[in-house]
């Protein structure tokens, strides 16, 4: 078996005893003769699975009581449409724009009322988390949407936005998990599994309970309907179980690290270690200011496309995979979750040094 380092942004790298244990439960789940993607959802060894998950994020987040915690299909990007559909009474929220996937959850918004652009970094490519601490918020708005941690451009909100008593609802689908956060700062919590958690295809939401009622938009589907799923303990219909099964692993794993603070401090310690280097280099440059620099997703450039095609093309002969950049960026981009390890950090800085000392003209 050879495994490399992927730093690729999602799908992305899990953790290997997460995945070993899964193989030797593959054939046989703990003795009851088949595998998890077998059984039935309704039995009680998988009604056992997932309330263990749920139970174990609840403890990792500390989830206050008056919130639900859902496992639900469509990955994120269904919540762009399911967020408005259940939360739009007033048909009026405000969206802070930081990249590709705010704007795509602030243009579906605008198919279902009237999406507000309070604040936006565009005008130097999302480098930036714009200052939201006096946003033109109206009482009108039924939320502010964010996205906490942006994928592409690797910036992170170190502060979150002064929502002026509006319920806050973040896209926290890249930095899920990757340090401690105060549930009850926000009305809704939300992101896709496939970075930090488990395999795509899955979303997790956490939603405070008086924003799930039966007040929805005309014609939202009865499974994007809040309600449905909170009412059904996300077994409404047939959820995703195996994404759950892994997922609940994950949660194990994150548990048996040491929890959150841990993993926080972890992932601080890997990411300086590839911010120092962009931060000396007279090659790489990281593209995002400072303070608002991500711990998860690390994009830099050499400024020269050509140059940054070799990157990409020797750091894959190197065992450095998905280092190239969003098509939509350029560049390249290291994603460095919870999963990679320390050592495959260290190995991306030792492979830009002599790169750079072999390409430095
Ligand atoms: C911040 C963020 N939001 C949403 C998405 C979309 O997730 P999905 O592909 O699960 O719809 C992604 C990336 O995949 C993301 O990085």
């Amino acid at each position: 078996m050879s495994r490399i380092y992927n730093f690729s942004a999602g799908p992305a790298v899990l953790p290997e005893e997460v995945l070993k244990e899964a193989a030797d439960e593959m054939m046989d789940y703990r003795g009851c003769g088949m595998s998890v993607m077998e059984m039935s959802h309704r039995s009680k060894v998988y009604d056992d699975i997932i309330k263990e998950a749920e139970k174990d994020l609840r403890e990792l987040l500390n989830v206050p009581d008056n919130y639900k915690v859902l496992f639900l299909q469509g990955g994120a990007s269904q919540q762009f449409a399911a967020i408005p559909m259940n939360l739009m009474k007033n048909k009026k929220a405000g969206y802070i724009v930081t990249g590709q996937w705010a704007k795509k959850a602030f243009a579906e918004a605008k198919m279902y009322g009237e999406a507000v652009e309070l604040a936006s970094s565009a005008d130097k490519t999302f480098s930036y988390i714009p200052d939201c601490s006096d946003l033109p918020i109206t009482d009108d708005m039924d939320y502010v949407y964010i996205c906490e941690n942006n994928t592409i451009y690797g910036t992170k909100y170190k502060k979150l936005p002064n929502t002026k008593g509006k319920d806050l609802v973040s896209d926290v689908s890249s930095c899920f998990l990757s340090e401690p956060m105060d549930v009850s700062k926000y009305g809704i919590v939300y992101g896709g599994v496939q970075k930090n958690i488990g395999p795509a295809g899955m979303v997790i939401d956490i939603i405070r309970e008086d924003l799930i009622t039966d007040d929805v938009l005309p014609g939202t589907p009865t499974m994007l309907k809040f309600k449905t799923q909170a009412d059904n303990d996300s077994l409404y219909n047939t959820p995703p179980c195996y994404n759950i099964y892994i997922c609940g692993k994950v949660f194990k794993w994150l548990k048996n690290m040491g929890g959150l603070e841990v993993m926080k401090q972890r992932n601080e310690e890997k990411a300086a270690i590839l911010y120092d280097f962009l931060d000396q280099s007279k090659l790489f440059k990281g593209t995002v200011v400072k303070e608002d620099r991500s711990l998860m997703n690390v994009p830099f450039v050499t400024g020269d496309a050509d140059l940054d095609a070799k990157f990409v093309a020797e750091s894959k002969a190197a065992g450095l995979e998905n280092l190239k950049g969003h098509r939509t960026v350029g560049g390249m981009r290291a994603s460095i979750y919870n999963a990679m390890p320390k050592a495959g950090v260290e190995k991306l800085v030792e492979f830009m040094a002599d790169f750079e000392k072999k390409n430095l003209k």
